[in-house]
């Protein structure tokens, strides 16, 4: 990854070598913190714009909150962390990563010690590179099911839930495939490991389940409160299905799933 120079945590921006954590950091352990992907875009007039930064907050006090996490700013504050952030460094296009922690000094699933803040902005280009922005990527469905509610806060982007997208995408990657989707454990499209999934502007993932959390990037498609915009979607209807874009801020923009998007065997999903 490229370094930048500054990152801000718990209040201050400091050097990019001096935003270190303990060993002993709960999150560390037990994987309980939160964090947002946002993107700051480059526009037409030159100027740089940070893409939806006030739902994104929103949504990672929402995680916070699902968690209880408590929250050591009020939102104000960390929106104008990351404009700090990204002007401290002065990038004109950047990936945003705040990420809200527990910090050490307790240990032990009961522990509550102090949560702490970050907010890293460096370049990022293409999640699933710029070859698979062109001509689309491969997608696997994933042996790997999503969580279900009941296991996991689904609600919340939870750094711990990650273990699930890592464990899928690995898959996917070692089975040559570029992305993984994951179905949830009625068999229904939930999202793909890093990214949301739709197909004509809707999203495929089920009320209540992973995806039900705030969707933020959907490219086109419709508004949250339509119901229209979800359109959940069991793994017997992709069979035959010819496309299913991914959108998330990972990808910068939207990918095209092309190729085989193989439900246990292969289904093909090709054009969008
Ligand atoms: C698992 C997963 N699903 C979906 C998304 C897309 O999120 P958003 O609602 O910000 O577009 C992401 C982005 O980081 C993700 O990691």
């Amino acid at each position: 990854m490229e370094k930048t120079e500054r990152i801000w945590l718990d209040g201050k921006l400091v050097p990019w070598e001096a935003a270190q954590v303990h060993v002993l950091t709960h999150t560390l352990h037990y994987g309980l913190g939160v964090f947002e992907g946002i993107r700051c875009y480059q526009c037409h007039d030159g100027r740089s714009a940070v893409f939806r930064l006030r739902e994104h907050i929103d949504r990672l006090y929402g995680s916070a909150h699902v968690l209880e996490l408590a929250m050591p700013y009020p939102r104000e504050r960390l929106v104008e962390a990351c404009l700090e952030t990204v002007r401290a460094n002065r990038l004109r296009e950047c990936y945003l990563r705040p990420i809200v922690f527990m910090g050490d000094g307790e240990m032990g699933l009961a522990a509550r010690p102090a949560t702490r803040v970050a907010v890293a902005a460096w370049p990022w280009g293409a999640y699933l590179g710029d070859e698979g922005m062109k001509n689309g990527i491969r997608v696997k469905t994933s042996s790997f099911a999503r969580f279900h509610p009941n296991t996991l806060l689904t609600k919340a982007k939870a750094t711990g839930h990650y273990v699930n997208s890592i464990l899928a995408s690995r898959e996917a990657r070692t089975a040559g495939y570029d992305e993984a989707l994951l179905l949830d454990v009625d068999g229904y499209v939930s999202e793909a490991s890093g990214e949301n999934v739709f197909v004509r502007g809707a999203l495929h993932a089920r009320r209540g389940l992973p995806g039900g959390r705030g969707v933020l990037h959907r490219h086109g498609g419709r508004g949250d409160a339509d119901p229209r915009a979800r359109r959940p979607a069991h793994r017997r209807r992709h069979a035959g299905a010819d496309h299913a874009p991914p959108a998330g801020p990972l990808l910068r923009g939207r990918a095209r799933a092309r190729g085989a998007l193989s439900l246990l065997a292969r289904v093909p999903l090709a054009r969008c």
